[in-house]
């Protein structure tokens, strides 16, 4: 493990390899390692020859390997990035601390609970610095709505309604199988679910879940839940409509909608309707609305501001990530939901299962 300072100079940068560079690695790993002065990207592995292809094409400077030992071969790098799909999570997660490697592991930690466990297990009391890629706890209209709320602007908090949707599943991306880590709940759940408790520093202590199949496995999940202080939640998670991630938090003296595709938070209360907020929020969605769902991804300011958070603690700065530990909560909250849609009963959830703060 490199042990960096403050002061280390560029050529110090923390070299990071991506494990599984496919279309989040393109949109958002690349791009922001490439915009951070500690950062440097050394290698790709990939075990799709066709991607390793596309890769050495547009970064051809950056060798691409097909598996660990082959990058282990070139030289190990400082930190790894794993942007595999969720059922190939483990083994290299196990490789990086086996390495004494940083790690940072996109969201979910894996597709089942046994590799959740063997993972959190092995990382357990590590030196390293492992991350979990909650990612949208770092976008700025997330950070300004958690200090709204918890500054009292609108008062109690009485209930939450959240949307996340995206475009339908093709018929062979892993996301459109359980097994292989996909399904709406845990795809685009996880992130909710983890804002839930992040922006209003509660913990979920009951849910409810329907999931159904439209095009592909569980595309579509409804849940609700209660939190420990008796406010509510309504989530709708679906794969096959129009993109959208909105979150709305009402409360007894007003209400804020985070809009995290025109990165706005509008404010409203009862007595003054919308807000210059709100106008402000309209205008970015008309300009958001000008561009396609390629260039807004590629404007989405988390994942750079989430690496820059790693990279800093690397460093040995003082920063709270989302932990590993995190990551399993989410996982066994996501398993809970699941067993609710399945028994069709609201299930309790125990505080340490939900705590994500
Ligand atoms: N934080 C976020 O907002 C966010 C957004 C999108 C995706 N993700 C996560 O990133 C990961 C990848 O998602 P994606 O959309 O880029 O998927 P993708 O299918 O586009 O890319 C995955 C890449 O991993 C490669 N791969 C397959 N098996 C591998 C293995 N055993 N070892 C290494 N690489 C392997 C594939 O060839 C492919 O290039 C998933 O865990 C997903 O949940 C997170």
């Amino acid at each position: 493990m490199v042990a960096l300072t403050q002061s280390s100079s560029s050529a110090e940068r923390v070299r990071i390899a991506i494990v599984g560079a496919g279309a989040i690695a393109e949109l958002a790993h690349i791009p922001a390692l490439a915009s951070i002065a500690e950062a440097k990207l050394v290698a790709f592995v990939d075990p799709e020859e066709a991607r390793r292809e596309t890769l050495r094409g547009r970064w051809p400077a950056i060798p691409a390997h097909a598996t660990l030992a082959d990058l282990e071969k070139s030289g190990l790098p400082d930190a790894i990035i794993v942007a595999a799909p969720p059922e190939h999570h483990l083994e290299p997660a196990l490789w990086a601390r086996r390495h004494d490697l940083h790690l940072y592991l996109e969201k979910p930690v894996a597709a089942s609970r046994s590799d959740v466990d063997r993972l959190v297990d092995a990382w357990r009391d590590a030196e390293s610095v492992a991350m979990m890629g909650l990612n949208y706890r770092f976008h700025p209209a997330v950070i300004e709505l958690r200090e709204r709320i918890s500054r009292g602007e609108i008062g109690r908090l009485v209930t939450l309604h959240t949307v996340f949707a995206t475009p339908a599943v093709g018929p062979d991306d892993w996301r459109g199988s359980a097994r292989s880590g996909g399904g709406a709940l845990l795809d685009l759940g996880t992130h909710h679910l983890d804002l839930l408790s992040h922006l209003t520093g509660t913990q979920i202590v009951d849910v409810a879940c329907v999931m159904n199949m439209r095009a592909t496995e569980n595309d579509t999940a409804h849940l609700t839940a209660t939190l420990s202080t008796g406010c509510t939640a309504q989530c709708a998670f679906v794969f096959g409509a129009a993109e959208t991630d909105r979150i709305e938090v009402i409360g007894e003296r007003g209400a804020l909608t985070l809009d995290r595709l025109n990165g706005s938070v509008a404010a409203r209360s009862e007595r003054f309707g919308y807000t210059r907020g709100a106008a402000l929020g309209r205008a970015r969605a008309l300009m958001a609305a000008a561009f396609d769902g390629v260039t807004r991804a590629r404007g989405e300011p988390s994942y750079r501001a989430a690496l820059a958070a790693w990279l800093r603690k690397i460093r040995g700065l003082a920063v709270h990530l989302p932990t590993l530990e995190d990551g399993a909560r989410l996982h066994r909250l996501v398993e809970r939901a699941a067993s609710a849609s399945t028994s069709g009963e609201r299930l309790p959830v125990s505080i340490d299962e939900a705590d994500t703060s």
